[in-house]
């Protein structure tokens, strides 16, 4: 159904380096999450940990992550092995998963947009919700299925672009294509309108749904400049959602 990150495991995780994952995404995800201190955490799409590890150095006391990809579970796990964090990993499509707990959150840092059909989307829900606590969280960075498509090269200073070969409909694929240390790697993903996101969570039963547009941070803005930002934050490439339980 989706891009296989098996191939491209390596490389996604140098684009992790690419200043805007740590002064926009970074900082508006953690900025969505608050204090992580003594929570059980759910990683949906954890990919090779990136975010994963982050949340046990910020005080989590209980994480747990899963993704489909084994190329991306196998980096994990060496991660793991080389400095132990007590961070279990599994292999597993979230489409599929069920309920394996009650945690205080769940994130999925972009899991969502691989939905292609509100039916796909409605079942990631399900998943989210049925393992979170009353009263846990769900909170996610996803693309932003609103930016639109003539403002797709905006991004290339940050090191990525988005295209489409027609028009956005549900379904349609778009193809991100990142630059890192001059080697250019591509995935898709899909289109589901904000609307749709709307209804597949509250049909799941979340009961509160706020959307986040992302902000940098002040050292992003010491170190580039508000300009350099600005486009990022005028064409909203990512977004970031919170979900109440
Ligand atoms: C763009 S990467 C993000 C990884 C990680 N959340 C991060 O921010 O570094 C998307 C990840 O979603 C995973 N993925 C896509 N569809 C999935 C599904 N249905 N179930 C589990 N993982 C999935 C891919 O294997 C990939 O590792």
């Amino acid at each position: 159904m989706t891009t296989d990150y098996d191939t491209i495991a390596l490389l996604y995780k140098k684009s992790k380096e690419l200043p805007f994952r740590r002064h926009i995404e970074a900082y508006t995800f953690f900025n969505l999450l608050d204090d992580l201190t003594g929570k059980s955490l759910l990683d949906l799409a954890c990919g090779e940990g990136f975010y994963t590890r982050q949340f046990k150095q910020k005080g989590a006391a209980r994480v747990f992550g899963v993704d489909n990809s084994e190329k991306m579970i196998e980096l994990a796990r060496q991660e793991e092995a080389s400095q132990a964090q007590e961070i279990e990993y599994i292999v597993a499509d979230v489409l599929e998963l069920g309920k394996i707990g009650s945690f205080d959150l769940v994130v999925a840092v972009y899991l969502l947009n691989y939905a292609q059909t509100k039916e796909q989307l409605f079942k990631m829900c399900q998943s989210i919700y049925a393992n979170l606590k009353p009263g846990g969280r769900f909170v996610t960075v996803n693309n932003n299925s609103e930016q639109p498509p003539a403002s797709y090269l905006t991004t290339e200073k940050y090191g990525f672009i988005k295209s489409v070969d027609e028009p956005l409909t549900e379904g349609t694929a778009i193809k991100h294509t990142f630059k890192v240390d001059g080697k250019k790697f591509s995935f898709n993903n899909y289109y589901l309108s904000q609307a749709t996101y709307e209804w597949a969570f509250q049909s799941v039963g979340f009961k509160e749904v706020r959307w986040q547009k992302p902000i940098v941070s002040p050292d992003g803005v010491r170190q580039e400049s508000q300009e350099f930002w600005q486009d990022f934050l005028d064409y909203v490439p990512i977004v970031g959602i919170e979900c109440l339980k």
